[in-house]
Formats: structure tokens, sequence, C-alpha cells
């Protein structure tokens, strides 16, 4: 980069300038004079030479003064044309850093005026940006707390810093942190500058993890608690009694086999949750893996008398782990015959479109209300807490079915009406390149 020049080179190049032509023009007098002079005592011929030099050189020495002057404002202007395009570049870096940054940003000036916000900041508030700007910060933001903390920062002079919920335009909990602007040598205020950062997610994950931790708590404690009562029981006498104590013991057993498949899945999930399972996945026949599945839960279903039916179409491929498809079919067809009243119809099918394979499972139960329909993949949620139990469930078998379709890439759906049955469909991803093959049926 070339060095510009500054004001004082300039400033010193007008002096020196001077400089030249008032001694240009001394020099000229001094010379006009000596001349008259000699003139005086040697007359000279009268032909215009004398003045006419001197007038020469004073031009001279006047336009070499008047071209550097010039030369010197020329790089002085050059300069600062420089200087301005630098500025410019670095504001619109720093204008272009601002619109993309996450967090909302909020510049307000020493009068309470909004002189600038960001993209952020404008989603956040939900007012456009050239409403707010000029305006007081008062009327411009939109909630209460933010305008008090603000305020707070322009009386202490001092940062603030505070967790905010705002529930217009959208629910949102905000981390902000507002503090006092100044003026680099003079410490005068300046304005104040608030930055929010937008923590609902973090804070709903925190609200997660605390229900899953006081769930599992709840979840052990009940199996535990009737296991040491039954076992108190036999030993205050009970056990003395063959027929009670039989009945105890099977309870016990009951009990802490449903303990320990409650750990067994826990144990799952954080396992897929921490992607420690690793995926075999293969091109399987559909109907094979479902016909194998429909075989393990046979005999539950017929003391039901409830029929099981494979209606997979033959040859229709699927990209999956075997163990995993079979366990994501084998939780499904568990909650339909668990679900459905005695002589109810389960029906498996199948197909495929452009990038994946689907599988279905429909019972004719009692479907599952509207209101549960998105709730029901969370662990420990059960649309009715008593049967679910009853029936021995943990309340974990849709949130692992969710988490292994997930590792595979694929998606759960549900359709349900109550009185109408339920129909849950898993669709699996095909492997990369077949995507549009259609498969020998
Ligand atoms: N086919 C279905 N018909 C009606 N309700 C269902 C059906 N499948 C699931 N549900 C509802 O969704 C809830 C969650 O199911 P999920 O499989 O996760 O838990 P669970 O069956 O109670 O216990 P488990 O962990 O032993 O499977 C069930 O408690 C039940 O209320
Ligand atoms: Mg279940």
């Amino acid at each position: 980069m070339t060095p510009q020049p500054g004001r004082g080179q300039v400033f010193r190049t007008a002096l020196g300038s001077s400089a030249l032509f008032a001694a240009g023009f001394f020099a000229a007098w001094v010379v006009k004079d000596m001349g008259l002079a000699a003139g005086a005592r040697f007359p000279v011929r009268d032909d215009g030479l004398g003045p006419g030099a001197v007038l020469l050189v004073l031009l001279l020495l006047a336009a070499l003064a008047f071209v550097s002057l010039m030369r010197a404002f020329f790089r002085l202007a050059n300069g600062l044309g420089a200087q301005i395009a630098n500025l410019e570049e670095n504001a619109a870096r720093l204008s272009g850093v601002l619109e993309q940054m996450a967090s909302g940003v909020l510049v307000v000036d020493a009068d309470g005026r909004v002189v600038l916000v960001n993209r952020a900041f404008e989603q956040l508030n939900g007012v456009s940006r050239d409403r707010v700007i000029g305006r007081s910060y008062k009327e411009a933001v939109r909630s209460m707390d933010l305008a008090r903390l603000v305020e707070r920062v322009f009386r202490r002079r001092e940062p603030a810093h505070d967790e905010l919920r705002w529930t217009f335009p959208r629910e949102r909990i905000l981390d902000v942190h507002a503090v006092p602007f100044r003026r680099g040598t003079t410490g005068a205020l300046v304005g104040v500058v608030a930055v929010l950062h937008d923590i609902t997610e973090i804070r709903r994950l925190e609200q997660v993890r605390r229900e899953f931790v006081a769930n599992v708590s709840h979840e052990l404690k009940t199996p535990v608690t009737s296991l040491k009562g039954f076992a108190e029981t036999l030993l205050d006498g009970a056990m003395y009694d063959e027929k009670t104590c039989r009945a105890f013991l099977e309870i016990i057993y009951e009990e802490s086999e449903r303990l320990s498949r409650l750990i067994q899945d826990l144990l799952q999930l954080s396992q897929i949750e921490n992607r420690q399972i690793t995926l075999r996945k293969g091109l399987l026949s559909a109907r094979d893996e479902v016909a194998d599945v429909v075989r393990l839960v046979a005999h539950t279903a017929e003391a039901k008398r409830q029929t099981v039916e494979n209606r997979v179409p033959e040859g229709l491929r699927v990209y999956a782990d075997r163990d995993r498809l079979r366990q994501i079919l084998l939780n499904l067809l568990n909650n339909a015959i668990a679900y459905t009243p005695p002589g109810g119809r389960i029906t498996l099918t199948g197909g495929e479109d452009a990038d994946s394979t689907w599988l279905t499972v429909r019972d004719t139960g009692p479907g599952i209300p509207r209101e549960h329909l998105d709730r029901i993949f969370e662990r420990f949620y059960r649309v009715d807490k008593d049967r679910s139990r009853r029936s021995g469930g943990t309340g974990l078998g849709l949130a692992i079915v969710k988490h292994l379709v997930d590792a595979h890439g694929g998606r759960i759906e549900v359709k349900s009406k109550p009185g109408k049955g339920s129909a849950f469909t898993v669709h699996l991803p095909k492997p990369e390149g077949t995507e549009g093959e259609t498969g020998d049926r």
C-alpha cells in the first residue's frame, strides 16, 4: 500500500511552496533594485530586458510553487478517497456480521433514540426496523422488561444482565446483556448497546432432562416399593401360608421383571442417543422380516383371539439393520396387540415411493385422541397410564422405536382416530443411488 500524505505533510509542502514563492519574489525585487542602481550608474540600453527577466523569474517560481502545492493536494485527495473506501468497506463488513448474527443487537444513542437494530432483533421484536430507527427505545421495544434494563444502564452507567421471558410476538426466553457505550477519549456516555441471545431451546432441553430424571425416579420407585412391601409381608408371617406365599412371590417376580425391563430400555435409549449402536444395514425382504416378527407374537395374539395378517408384498426390499428393524416392528406389533381389545384385527402392509420403503402396522383398537398424538413418542408418555402399567408397559417402547427409525435416517408417522383404530407407518430411506428403482415384487 502506498503511504498517503497526511495533513502535516501538505502543510509543510504549502509552507515550502510559499517560502519558495517569497524567496523568488525577494530575489526578483533585489535583482530589480540592483538593476535600477546599476542602471543609474551605468545607464543601460532601455531594451526592456531588465524588468522582463525579473518578471519571468517571478512567474517561474510562482508556477513551481503552485505545481508542488497542487501535487500535494492531489495526493491528499487520493489518500482521503482511499481512506473513505476503507472505512466504507469496514462498515459494510461490520453490518454484514451484525446482520448474520444469531443474537439480536439494539443500539440506542445518548438521547435514548434507537440508532441500530439487526435482523435477529427485528424478528425477536416483531417490528420492522424502519419503524423503530429514530424512535425512543421505550416506544420501539415491545418488551417492558428490556426497556427497563436499558433504562437501568442509562441510570447506573454500568453493564446489566438479565434473563427475560417474552410472550409476544412469540414465547421466548432471552439472555440479555446491556452495556453503556462510551467515547474513547472523554469517557462520555454515547449510548447503550444490548445483545439478546435466544436461550429458549436450551431451557426447554433442561426442562426435558429434569422431567426425565423425575420420571425415571418415579418409574423405578413404583416396582421397588411393591417389591419391598410384598417381601416385608412375607417375612412378617405370610410365607408360612403356602398359597399366599406363592401369590406374593409371583407378584415379586413380575415386578422384578418389569424393573429389569425398565432398566434395559433405559440403557438402550441412552446407547442409541449416545450413538453407541452401529447399524449393519442391508437390503432385506420386508415380507420375511414381518413374518418372523408375527411368529413371535402369534401366541399372545391367539390368546386374545386377534388376527394378525401379513400383507406386505412379496419382493419388497427394505434397507435396514435386521435386529433393529425387528425391534421396531415388534414394539409396534406388541402395542397393537396390547391396546386392541380381544377379537380385533392387526394388519401389516408395505410399499415404496421414490426414495423410501414404508411399512404400516394397523389395528382396530381404541385409537389415540388427537391431543396425545404428538406426545406418544416421548419417554414415559402414556395415554392411559393405569392400563399401560397393568399391561406391564414401561412407556419407553415408542421412544425407542422413534430413536431407531431416526438412526436409520427415516421417520415414523401415526394416524389414529378414537374408535377407529391406529396406523403406525415407518419410512426407511433406500440406499444411496437406488432412488426411483421399483425392485421386483
Ligand atoms: N396401537 C395403539 N393403540 C392405542 N394406543 C397406543 C397404541 N400404541 C401406543 N399407544 C399409546 O401410546 C403410549 C406409549 O406407547 P409405548 O409403546 O411408548 O409405551 P407402553 O406401550 O406403555 O410401554 P412399553 O415401553 O412397554 O412399550 C401407550 O401407553 C398407549 O397409551
Ligand atoms: Mg409399547
